[in-house]
């Protein structure tokens, strides 16, 4: 028997707990992203993909301004009235609470729901299940508050949330690859103008996402220490941001800078170029040069990024030396997570189990393996 769907599943909860039927179903996938990292907080470019993996909330409207929500996976209920949000908070109802703070800021009319929400995101994987949760959020406020559905206002809202209420300083490309990604393409996003270009992915490829298990330590501290550094590295060049940065006048700035943060906008710079170069191969159906551009923003990160892990580096080299391998990097913020191959799909089944046993004997650890398909941004399953 096939394992029940989260949509069914948040549907089943949302009949037992708030009897009858919810109004709409909506879900919001995951992401990974193929290239163009720590770029989105510099203004450049990036070139994520929607997974499938989803958030998925049940929802119907209520007219007196509560919303109520029942996370299956954490079994617990989160409630607060809209308008009167209180506070920021850590807690996971937070993530709505925020959001329906930014988006009433942004000037919404939002209306209260009773909700049940469920996710197949592996969370605190790097592959955006807070984004996900958001943008599900999102998605059913539009749905029965009945705004129309605007991918860059409501990534602009949930990053708003997440900066100004989580505390965490994130840039715009979970939520918005979360938001308005399409099926069987990657997205060439331009993060200054929030331009979204889908590009096809090559055929007989499959993307891979491998797991390290080890998780994201530091990464706060660690993240906002390299935004720092990107920031000072466009002041020392007399920019507002890297993107207005040339290589001439980064290098003309090398010495006053000084070295590591010189580094941190030398891969910025490259990997603004190396993603609109990616988009390029993907477009000729150049599964080989896509690979070889991975591998080189992986040195990168690593190298003058200095944002991956033993477990990382490892995953990519046991990935690289499996039959069938393009190229692999470390997706996301770094520092534990997620690496993501490029694979011919006709040997996925040689790649897989000398990847995992590749990384196995080098770490000791037993890596997840998720094949993905690219799939479409935040949507309304069922209901209006
Ligand atoms: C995290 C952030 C994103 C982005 C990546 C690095 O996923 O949420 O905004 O900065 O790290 O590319």
């Amino acid at each position: 028997m096939p394992a029940p769907t989260s949509r069914t599943s948040a549907q089943e909860e949302f009949r037992r707990r708030f009897g009858g039927e919810p109004e709409v179903v909506v879900r919001a996938p995951g992401r990974v992203n193929l290239i163009g990292e720590h770029t989105d907080y510099n203004h450049g470019f990036v070139m994520p993909m929607a997974i499938d993996r989803w958030v998925t909330i049940a929802a119907r409207r209520r007219m007196d301004g509560r919303v109520t929500l029942h996370s299956i996976d954490l079994n617990d209920e989160g409630s607060f009235t809209l308008g009167g949000q209180g506070e920021p908070g850590r807690e996971w109802i937070d993530y709505v609470r925020g959001l329906a703070w930014a988006l009433g800021d942004a000037g919404k009319a939002l209306t209260g729901f009773d909700g049940v929400v469920s996710g197949n995101v592996p969370v605190g994987a790097g592959l955006s299940s807070s984004a996900a949760f958001e943008m599900a959020a999102a998605r059913a406020f539009a749905a029965v508050s009945g705004f129309d559905w605007d991918p860059a206002a409501m990534a602009r809202a949930a990053q708003r949330a997440e900066n100004l209420w989580m505390g965490v300083d994130c840039g715009i490309m979970d939520p918005l690859i979360s938001a308005g990604g399409q099926a069987g393409h990657a997205m060439l996003i331009d993060c200054r103008s929030l331009d979204m270009q889908p590009v096809p992915l090559p055929r007989d490829v499959a993307v891979v996402v491998l797991d390290t298990t080890t998780r994201r330590q530091l990464v706060g501290s660690e993240y906002n220490d390299r935004r720092a550094q990107c920031g000072a590295a466009a002041l020392a060049c007399g920019a507002s941001s890297l993107r207005d940065v040339s290589q001439a006048r980064l290098e003309a700035g090398r010495d006053a800078m000084g070295e590591a943060t010189f580094r941190r906008a030398r891969h910025v710079l490259g990997e603004n170029g190396r993603t609109l170069r990616a988009a390029e191969a993907m477009r000729a159906g150049d599964a080989a040069l896509l690979g070889q551009l991975m591998n080189q923003s992986h040195q990168s990160l690593r190298d003058d990024f200095e944002v991956s892990t033993r477990a990382l580096d490892a995953m990519v080299e046991s990935a690289r030396s499996a039959p069938g391998c393009h190229g692999a990097r470390l997706t996301g913020a770094g520092f534990g997570g997620c690496v993501v191959a490029l694979v011919d799909r006709h040997r996925l089944h040689g790649f897989v189990p000398h990847a995992v046993a590749m990384f196995t004997a080098a770490t000791r650890l037993v890596p997840a393996v998720y094949p993905c398909e690219a799939v479409g941004g935040a949507a309304v399953v069922t209901g209006s």
